[in-house]
């Protein structure tokens, strides 16, 4: 009976849809609590495979309230999509709500994030997901955004609506850009509250109920610390903070309410979009890690970049979160590698570094890799830690000692029941 925040430790992807899931399957409230549909969080269970956006990845037990949180950013048009893809294997979703402080994201913040994007310097851009992820938290801080609770009241929809839209019509129209008609937005805006009216609540006595009840609740990040806004590759970062301290502020409990922290690690690294990824690599390893890791956006589709584990960066996570456990996932795609390196510090202008650095410093940061023999042999049918070859012990153990806090789960491959707990 506990709060537990499931949050990535690394650059994102690291499997945090498939530990909610496996977590959910006994948890009574999930709330994603930050971030929009640019997560992409993959679920493989009895139901089919689901690449989940901005829906929790607890929606398949229909006794789990889900929650998507007031620190979140909304698309309801992707959102319907999302609902209909598992509607079609039986899942209706009516366990899902959403919080009336969650911000919308209109389509005018989607054009403006391909428009920003474009217009960076080379080797500036962040590579988003376009999801309007950035445009819509922008407009949260400078307190003119549009907020869930705004469809439900069309004056007060169309008040915001007047104020907002003369000073995006002006962004739009320096990128070439048609301009929004506040027409066509209350009529969106109609539509969507129709379609989604009884399910925008205010979902912070649920929370307060159920945490003062005891029960299990899962607080569901997306991405990871390395692209959070303050603490991550800034500016290839998100617009939210994706960390155990975002969980608080965008669930809605504070941080004496959280039991468990579990940090969700791959047992390699992977980014998508810009920035410094000190691991990366470049050769047949890189591109192994690729293919047999089937590592490839599943919101974009887009290839990830592919590298060792940094134990630099889960360090540093694991002190931004405070980790009491973590997941390390994907071990079995070290499988077939004779060796595997683990990068421990870093050299900066030859000065060695363990400490991670800021965004210039990571930029000018070459690895240094302790290494260890693989195992050489599948580690999928693993259920128990003594399944697991001795050498793939070894590995694992020197990862948590590296990052600093106890393993609690173990996952050898992707469907719900590859999962060795600890
Ligand atoms: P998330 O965004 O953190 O939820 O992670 P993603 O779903 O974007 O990426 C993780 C990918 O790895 C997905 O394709 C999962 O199905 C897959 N996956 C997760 N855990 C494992 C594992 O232990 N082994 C293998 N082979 N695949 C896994
Ligand atoms: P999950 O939850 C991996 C990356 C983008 C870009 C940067 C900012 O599945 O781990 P944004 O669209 O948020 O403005 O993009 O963050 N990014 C992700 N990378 N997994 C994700 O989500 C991501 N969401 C955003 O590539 O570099
Ligand atoms: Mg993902």
């Amino acid at each position: 009976m506990s709060v537990t925040a499931i949050v990535g430790a690394q650059w994102g992807d690291e499997g945090k849809g498939r530990v909610v899931d496996y977590l959910a399957q006994k948890a009574q409230v999930v709330i994603r609590f930050q971030g929009g549909d640019n997560a992409g969080h993959t679920v493989i269970n009895d139901k089919g495979k689901f690449a989940l956006h901005i829906i929790p990845s607890g929606i398949f037990n229909p006794d789990t309230t889900c929650i998507i949180g007031a620190g979140t950013v909304v698309n309801f048009d992707t959102l319907e999509i999302e609902l209909a893809s598992i509607a079609k294997v039986g899942v209706e979703g009516k366990n899902l709500f959403i919080d009336r402080r969650a911000h919308l994201i209109l389509p005018f913040h989607c054009q403006l994030d391909g428009a920003e994007e474009a217009s960076k310097k080379s080797g500036w851009a962040v590579g988003t997901t376009k999801r309007g992820i950035g445009p819509c938290y922008s407009d949260k801080a400078a307190r003119v955004g549009i907020r869930a609770s705004d469809i439900l009241d069309p004056d007060r929809l169309r008040t915001r609506l007047e104020m907002l839209l003369p000073q995006k019509n002006r962004q739009l129209a320096h990128y070439g850009l048609p301009e929004a008609n506040i027409e066509e937005l209350m009529e969106k805006c109609g539509k969507w509250a129709s379609r989604f009216g009884n399910r925008i609540i205010d979902t912070l006595p649920v929370l307060r109920e159920a945490v003062t009840a005891k029960k299990d609740v899962l607080l569901e990040g997306q991405l990871g610390i390395m692209r959070d806004l303050d603490w991550g590759i800034y500016p290839y970062t998100t617009s939210s903070n994706p960390s155990a301290g975002g969980a608080c502020s965008g669930a809605g409990l504070s941080p004496r309410h959280i039991d468990e922290v579990i940090g969700v690690v791959k047992a390699y690294s992977t980014s998508v979009g810009g920035g410094p990824f000190p691991t990366e690599l470049f050769d047949a390893d890189g591109e192994k890690l690729r293919s047999v890791g089937l590592e490839f956006g599943a919101t974009t589709g887009r290839p990830r970049r592919c590298g060792w584990f940094d134990a630099v960066a889960t360090s540093f996570s694991c002190w931004i979160n405070g980790f009491t456990g973590i997941a390390i996932t994907k071990l079995d795609i070290l499988d077939t590698f004779e060796t595997i390196k683990i990068c421990t510090g870093y050299t900066i202008d030859g000065v060695l570094v363990t400490d991670l650095p800021d965004t210039s410093g990571q930029e000018k940061a070459v690895p240094v890799y302790e290494e260890m023999e693989g195992w050489m042999t599948s580690t999928a049918e693993a259920r128990a830690w003594n399944d697991l070859p001795p050498k793939a012990q070894a590995y694992v153990l020197r990862l948590a000692e590296l990052t600093g806090a106890p393993i609690k789960f173990i996952s050898v491959g992707p469907e719900r029941d590859q999962i060795i707990i600890l």
